[in-house]
């Protein structure tokens, strides 16, 4: 049997129509950019820590398609988006004729990517996790003059860089940020993405490896 690639499922016309529109809804709704630059981020992202910690391709892959895929479920509402992207991603694959077994593990890793109810069930999971979480930057704010109303618009647009960093030897997955703190102090960062940092920290773990979080210059954890 042929294997799907991620290609196969860029070009699937449902993946194209729902993340455009699941990206128009949290417009609507006054959210950051959710649509294909961060589907594409994600994507490379958490395929990069599988791949750094020396998971076999296919592995790999399917971490490339999970977080591609991950916030598909937007576009029938924020709430449970995670579970919804489950069942969008069910339909897109099976109708690509991914085996069950490979569908099981992206779904799960999908209804699973969003705190409160995070939880690393799978290593594409886990990689998923840091992925999403670590994507906080600039380009994602759609609207500069909410940047003094709106802390999530703050913090997103003082966060000049941001990238993981996985040091396979050292067992240890770096988030590494340069924040503008004539916009936003780390403080705020903290405030909002504290939550998000303890995911990422137990997804690291499922890894075998411990998060760190470098803010300018600085190891805050
Ligand atoms: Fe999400
Ligand atoms: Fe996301």
């Amino acid at each position: 049997m042929e294997t799907v690639a991620l290609e196969d499922i860029k070009n699937h016309p449902q993946t194209a129509a729902f993340l455009k529109k699941a990206d128009e809804h949290m417009k609507a709704i006054g959210y950051t950019e959710h649509g294909f630059r961060h589907a594409n981020i994600v994507s490379k992202a958490a395929a990069a820590i599988l791949e750094e910690l020396g998971y076999k391709k296919r592995v790999v892959e399917l971490g490339a398609i999970s977080g591609y895929l991950h916030d598909i479920g937007n576009v029938t509402g924020r709430y449970d988006h995670g579970q919804v992207s489950g069942m969008i991603a069910k339909d897109i694959l099976l109708d690509l004729g991914m085996p069950p077994l490979e569908v099981a593990v992206i779904i799960g890793a999908l209804g699973n990517h969003e705190e409160p109810d995070a939880d690393p069930i799978n290593e594409v999971c886990a990689s998923l996790i840091i992925a999403d979480k670590a994507d906080v930057h600039r380009s994602r704010v759609r609207n500069r003059r909410m940047i003094s109303f709106d802390i999530h618009d703050r913090v997103n647009y003082a966060v000049r860089r941001s990238y993981i960093k996985v040091d396979r030897k050292a067992r240890t997955i770096t988030l590494v940020l340069k924040i503008d703190t004539t916009l936003s102090q780390v403080m705020e960062y903290f405030e909002i993405f504290l939550s998000r940092m303890v995911i990422s920290r137990r997804a690291a773990k499922f890894l075998n490896c411990n998060f760190n979080l470098i803010a300018n210059n600085v190891k805050l954890l």
